[in-house]
């Protein structure tokens, strides 16, 4: 799953759709973490869609990640600044793609 301490253990490459980014980045195959708050491993991710669908404020939109191994999509975490911290998504992906910074 995603390593909770991603921010300390990974490197801050930049930002996309306005979304803090961790590498290492190299795509399509490798596109990291994206988000701050939520992060979402864009490498785990297997496109579910259960955080997406359940999320009870809507913090999630699909993007397109064509070639990339795992899945041909991912969910941005693209209105983390609406998340409630309730730990749906981080508790519903089968994968644990997703972590939620609650503290
Ligand atoms: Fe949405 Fe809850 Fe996940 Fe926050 S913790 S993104 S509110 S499902
Ligand atoms: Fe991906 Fe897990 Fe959501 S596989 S689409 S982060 S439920």
């Amino acid at each position: 799953g995603i390593d909770p301490n991603f921010d300390d253990n990974r490197e801050h490459v930049g930002e996309e759709n306005g979304l803090d980014v961790w590498g290492p980045v190299d795509p399509p195959e490798k596109l990291g973490i994206h988000g701050a708050h939520v992060a979402v491993d864009y490498d785990i991710c297997i496109a579910d869609g259960a955080c997406l669908e359940n999320c009870p404020v809507d913090v999630f939109d699909w993007v397109d990640t064509p070639d990339h191994p795992a899945s041909e999509r991912k969910v941005e975490p693209t209105r983390e600044d609406q998340c409630i911290d309730c730990m749906l998504c981080v508790d519903i992906c089968p994968v644990d793609a997703i972590d939620v910074d609650a503290s």
